[in-house]
C-alpha cells in the first residue's frame, strides 16, 4: 500500500473535495466556498483519495466558536477518511501527519472542533495528545449539538 499527502489544488480539485466532502460528512459537509480559505490536503492510497484535511493558519477558536486571529496556532478544519477505507489507521496516520506539518512550519499549537459525540474523532485526537478545552453549545446543526474544542500542544 502506497501511502501520499498531496495538496488540494484549487480550483481544480474544487468538485471533487465537494463530493468526497458529502460522503464524508454528510450534514456536516462545508460549502463549496468555504474550501477556498483553506490549505487543504489530500490522503492518496495507492494513488486513491481515501482522506482529506484542511488547515487555517494562525487562527484559534474563540469562545462562541468564531474564528480568531492567533499567531503559532493551525486550525485543523477537517479531517476526513471516507467511510470504505476507516478503521485501516489512515486516520491515525493523517493526525499524526498533521502534527509533523504543524512541527515543521513552526506552529506550537494545533486546534480543532468536532461533534460531542463523535467518539471516534475525540480518542484519535487524545491519542495523540490533544485535550478537551472547552465546549460550545449549538454549534453543529443538523443535528443540533455542542462542539468540543481540542487543543494540542508542542
Ligand atoms: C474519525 C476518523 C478520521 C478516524 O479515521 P479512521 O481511519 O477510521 O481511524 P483509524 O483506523 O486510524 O483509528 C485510529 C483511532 O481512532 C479511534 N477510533 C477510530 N474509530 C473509532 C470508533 N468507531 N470508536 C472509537 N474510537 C475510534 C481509536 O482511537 C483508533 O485507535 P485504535 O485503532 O488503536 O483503537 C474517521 O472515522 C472519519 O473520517 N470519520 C468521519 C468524519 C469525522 O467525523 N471526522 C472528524 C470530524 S472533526
Amino acid at each position: 500500500m502506497k501511502t501520499e499527502f498531496r495538496r488540494v489544488a484549487l480550483p481544480k480539485d474544487l468538485r471533487s473535495l465537494v463530493i468526497f466532502d458529502r460522503k464524508v460528512f454528510r450534514t456536516d459537509a462545508f460549502h463549496r466556498e468555504d474550501w477556498l480559505q483553506y490549505e487543504s490536503w489530500w490522503l492518496l492510497v495507492d494513488g486513491v483519495k481515501a482522506g482529506c484535511c484542511a488547515f487555517e493558519k494562525n487562527v484559534g477558536i474563540g469562545p462562541d466558536g468564531e474564528m480568531v486571529p492567533e499567531p503559532g496556532s493551525l486550525y485543523v478544519a477537517t479531517t476526513g477518511i471516507l467511510p470504505r477505507f476507516q478503521g485501516q489507521g489512515l486516520g491515525a496516520l493523517m493526525k499524526s501527519w498533521q502534527l509533523s506539518y504543524a512541527r515543521r512550519h513552526g506552529f506550537g499549537r494545533v486546534v480543532g472542533t468536532s461533534r460531542e459525540s463523535n467518539a471516534a474523532m475525540i480518542a484519535l485526537n487524545e491519542r495523540f495528545g490533544f485535550r478537551v478545552v472547552s465546549k460550545i453549545a449549538g454549534y453543529y446543526h443538523e443535528p443540533l449539538e455542542s462542539a468540543v474544542v481540542m487543543v494540542w500542544r508542542s
